[in-house]
């Protein structure tokens, strides 16, 4: 993809809730390859943030554009296609399937024959299944045997297998242990080496400060700061806000 635009650029966006404005005048830019980090308190609007980039919220104002193109109005189909995917903060399988099963929907998204006829790239759903941490043997388990921290590496399958080069994580260390932090924030560096852009939220800023080039902190919808992360959290507004000091 051209390095001459931006993966993704987000154009004064606002999202309004009825009388509550979840998303206000924001505006910020990802770089091709770049790492950026999403902070804030709960309810700050990361999240409305990641569903509007998806298409699965639309927007009230503004705009989003994906490699110089505007993909403010196209459909989450559309957006998955033009390389960008998201993970959720309450993981969100198919769980009347098998992992296997929730691998190929997201190797073969617009494909619905291709579990109809069960044919499918076994190899390359054992080989993203392994690339997050799962096991051989929890192929052919249905979602509902899995722990959280299965969910959560099988959510980052999910994602890798749509193709995208643009991932979305929504709080992708939430309940794993500190050895499963560690291996899904080595296949986050291994990825970046290899040029992915990610746009990252996740509260457990040890885990995140390694994985991202620079860092947005939002509150009620609107920046408050933007920096590295040492900048951003000794910036005195995010210290109030998101540290809770005063
Ligand atoms: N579908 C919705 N309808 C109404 N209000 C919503 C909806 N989705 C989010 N909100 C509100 O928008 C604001 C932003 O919510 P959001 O979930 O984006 O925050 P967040 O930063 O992801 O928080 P957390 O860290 O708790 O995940 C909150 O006030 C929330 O209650
Ligand atoms: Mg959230």
């Amino acid at each position: 993809m051209s390095t001459n635009f931006y993966a993704i650029e987000v154009r004064n966006l606002v999202k309004r809730f009825g009388g509550l404005t979840a998303i206000n005048d924001l505006s910020f830019c990802l770089a091709d390859g770049e790492s950026l980090g999403l902070i804030g308190p709960n309810g700050a609007g990361k999240t409305t943030v990641f569903s509007q980039i998806m298409g699965e919220l639309i927007q009230t104002s503004g705009e989003i554009h994906a490699y110089g193109n505007d993909i403010s109005k196209l459909s989450t189909p559309q957006r998955i296609a033009k390389g960008i995917s998201r993970t959720y903060q309450v993981p969100r399988p198919f769980v009347g399937l098998s992992v296997r099963e929730n691998i190929r929907v997201g190797l073969m998204p617009n494909s619905i024959w291709q579990l109809i006829f069960n044919t499918s790239d076994m190899a390359r759903e054992e080989e993203v299944a392994m690339s997050v941490g799962l096991k051989a043997s929890d192929l052919e388990k249905t979602v509902s045997e899995l722990s959280m921290g299965d969910l959560r590496k099988l959510e980052f399958a999910r994602t890798l297998a749509t193709g995208a080069r643009v991932l979305l994580l929504d709080e992708v260390f939430a309940g794993l242990t500190s050895g499963e932090v560690t291996m899904i924030a080595n296949l986050i560096q291994d990825l970046r080496s290899q040029g992915y852009s990610f746009l990252i939220v996740s509260h457990d800023l040890p885990a995140m400060t390694p994985l991202v080039d620079r860092v947005i902190a939002i509150e009620l919808g609107a920046k408050l700061a933007e920096g590295s992360m040492s900048e951003v959290l000794s910036n005195e507004a995010v210290r109030t806000s998101y540290l809770g000091e005063s």
